[in-house]
């Protein structure tokens, strides 16, 4: 197993939709764990593969945080389609590629996903509140998406300045 360099905003890979997998290989499992040593090291809750520069449809999340007496369960999440959206909630959001930002988000409070393992077997698996919401959040990085795009312009505009002045990181720097 090895870690991967996390991309950060705002590396063009975090705005790639994302290709499907289509082989279930050893390479891709060696992938899975990479990807969930490196989301362990962080440490983070959730990790999608254009984060280390892979422009695949792959994430994966482990929520136990939300109850830090649980036991650590990862979950592998391949090729997903969220079939089912219900309720609504708003929680405040981080992402490892957009470091020390956090912002609320409104999302779907339960979401019902499709998706595969590493070995390719097929799964169906409702989630709410924190899994829900990491769910979301994974699946709209394989889609080019950042939580921050969920904001009103005012308040995008506002949190990319403090992502700016606090990372030294900008937008025009990405252009050149
Ligand atoms: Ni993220």
């Amino acid at each position: 197993m090895s870690l991967r360099e996390i991309r950060f905003h705002p590396d063009p890979v975090l705005r790639v939709k994302c290709e499907p997998v289509t082989t279930f290989d050893d390479d891709l499992r060696q992938l899975v764990r990479d990807m969930a040593e490196t989301m362990y090291a962080a440490p983070g809750i959730g990790l999608a593969a254009p984060q280390i520069g892979v422009t695949k449809r792959i994430f994966v999340i482990d929520v136990r945080e939300s109850d830090p007496s649980g036991e650590p369960k990862l979950r592998v999440f391949i090729n997903p389609e969220i079939v089912r959206k219900e309720g609504e909630i708003v929680w405040e959001e981080g992402c490892l590629s957009i470091p020390e930002i956090h912002e609320e988000v409104r999302r779907a409070m339960t979401v019902t996903v499709k998706a595969y393992d590493e070995f390719g077997e097929p799964f169906e698996l409702t989630g709410e509140e924190l899994l829900a919401v990491a769910i979301q959040h994974e699946n709209d990085h394989i889609d080019g998406v950042l939580f921050i795009d969920h904001l009103s312009p005012l308040k995008r505009k506002l949190a990319w300045r403090r992502y700016e002045r606090l990372s030294g990181r900008s937008e025009a720097q990405a252009q050149v």
